[in-house]
Parts: structure tokens; sequence; C-alpha cells
């Protein structure tokens, strides 16, 4: 019994538990929640991310999805390629094309060959977004690894090198997918939250009035971009030309609300 096939098991044990901690850590909803209603949807993707290798992130806009999924234990060094879906995007785009170069033709590998054959991590955002070319394509690079083998119009035939992961990430609802795109997905985490580091990156006050908004409902929240950029432009023009420039006519309230919380 070779090497190979230990690590092959060893991955359907780590996936396999991993999947496992997911469902149990469902409850009503979807929400992710454990049996002691404490663990957070950003704590499920902690424990799960090194485990997973291929996982879907959806969720309201802002909550720091991409940025998770890029940075997370992204090491020195390491490349991570990614992707932003459109619905006129084309396999090739993802795939790879010829180019010109000199006087012939050369294979250049797209964004997601790279990270197919370099085993690194790939992020396509928006995947829902997806239009049947590109779907088709992304289908074939997200088979289970045993399966996987993708026939290149250069010839070549490629499977995926030891390394290769996918995080999709999406704001609609995992389930309006294409199911076989749906499928290839076993980890789908909600992420119905902002990354608490993202709250922590902004100056220490204004982070008690944005905690308190970033969660509000429709049109009352206030999003993570609005209070960094908020945070950035106050810098250059001041607080209350940054407040009406970025909240709108909201600007007075969110001014009252901050010097009052100063003032304690
Ligand atoms: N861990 C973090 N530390 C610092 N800033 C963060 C962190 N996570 C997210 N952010 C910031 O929060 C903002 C939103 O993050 P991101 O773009 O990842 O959200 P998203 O969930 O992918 O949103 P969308 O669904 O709209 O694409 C960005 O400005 C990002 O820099
Ligand atoms: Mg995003």
């Amino acid at each position: 019994m070779g090497d190979g096939f230990l690590r092959r098991l060893e991955r359907f044990r780590a996936e396999a538990a991993a999947r496992l901690r997911v469902r149990r850590a469902r409850g009503p909803g979807d929400t992710p929640m454990a049996s002691n209603g404490k663990i957070s949807c950003w704590d499920l993707f902690t424990s799960v991310f090194p485990h997973s290798t291929r996982m879907l992130l959806h969720g309201p806009p802002g909550t720091g999805k991409t940025y998770q999924a890029i940075w997370t234990a992204h090491a020195e060094g390491e490349r991570v390629y990614s992707v932003t879906v459109t619905p006129e995007m084309s396999a090739a785009e993802l795939r790879g094309h010829w180019v010109p170069f000199e006087s012939r033709w050369v294979w250049n590998d797209g964004p997601s060959m790279c990270a197919y054959r370099g085993g690194v991590r790939l992020v396509i955002n928006e995947i829902d977004k997806a239009g049947d070319d590109a779907l088709s394509f992304l289908l074939a690079i997200l088979d289970d690894p045993e399966v996987a083998l993708l026939s290149l119009p250069s010839g070549e035939t490629v499977r995926p090198a030891s390394g290769f992961r996918v995080v999709a990430t999406l704001n609609g609802d995992p389930e309006s997918l294409p199911p076989a795109l749906r499928d290839r997905f076993p980890v789908a985490i909600q992420i119905d939250s902002v990354h608490p580091a993202a709250l922590g990156a902004l100056p220490k006050d204004l982070q008690v009035a944005a905690r308190a908004t970033v969660a509000l409902p429709g049109e009352r929240r206030i999003s993570i971009r609005a209070w960094k950029e908020f945070a950035r432009l106050r810098e250059a023009i001041g607080e209350e030309q940054a407040a009406r420039a970025v909240f709108g006519g909201r600007a007075g309230d969110v001014l009252d609300a901050l010097r009052l919380h100063r003032g304690k």
C-alpha cells in the first residue's frame, strides 16, 4: 500500500470529520450553532478551514468572506489565486488560452489552472454568477481529487497537485446554485456576522458603534466598509465632513452616538 493511498485516507478522514462537525453544528434555519449554542460562524470556519479542500462561504456583503478566504493561514510567500466570476466570464478566462509570443503561439494557464497545477489555494468570489461556459469548467476543477483529470486544448492532461483547494464565496443562497455545483461543496458555512478582526482593526473610539450597527437589519445597517472609510476620511477632512460623505442623512445621529460614547 503506497504513501499516496495513506495520504488520501487521512485526507478523507479529516474531511469526513469536518463534514460531521458542520452537520452537527447546524441548527434551525441553517445557522451554525453548536449543541451548547456558543460557536460563531467564524469559530466554525476556523476549525473546518485547515481540513477542507472545498469550502463555500455564503452570507451578506461585507462580513469578511473574501478577506478570510484569501488571508487565513496564509504562509509567507504562499501563492493564492483569486477570481471574481461574472455572468460573461468564459471558461477560457479561468482555464487559460493560447497567446502570441514572438512568432508563435504559447499556452498560458489561467488563474484556476495555475492553482490546480501549483497545488495552492483558489478563491472564487461570487461563484453563483457563473454562466454555462464557466460553470462546466468549474464543475471539472471541483471534482473530487480521485476523479479530477483535465485535458487542456494544449494537449496536456493535468491532475490537481496536492495542496489544491478552493474557497468560494457568494451573497445568495447556496441552495440556488446548480445542483452539481452545490454538490461539489460538502462544506457550506453561513457567514452571518462581521469577522471580529475587521471590527478590531477600526480605531478604538468607533468600535462600539460599529459593532452595534454592522449587525442591524436592512437599511439601518452600517457596513464595515463604511466605518473603515469614515475612519480613513476623518483623518484627512475632519469628522463632520467625513460623516456627511459616508453616512449621508444619518451623519448627525452617528456623530451624536459617538460623542455620547466618548463622554462616558
Ligand atoms: N480579518 C480582517 N482584518 C481586517 N479587516 C478585515 C478582516 N476581514 C475583513 N476585513 C475588512 O472588511 C471588509 C469586508 O471584507 P470582505 O471584502 O472580505 O467581505 P465579503 O464578505 O467578501 O463581502 P462581499 O460579500 O460584499 O464580497 C474589507 O474592507 C476587509 O478589508
Ligand atoms: Mg467578497
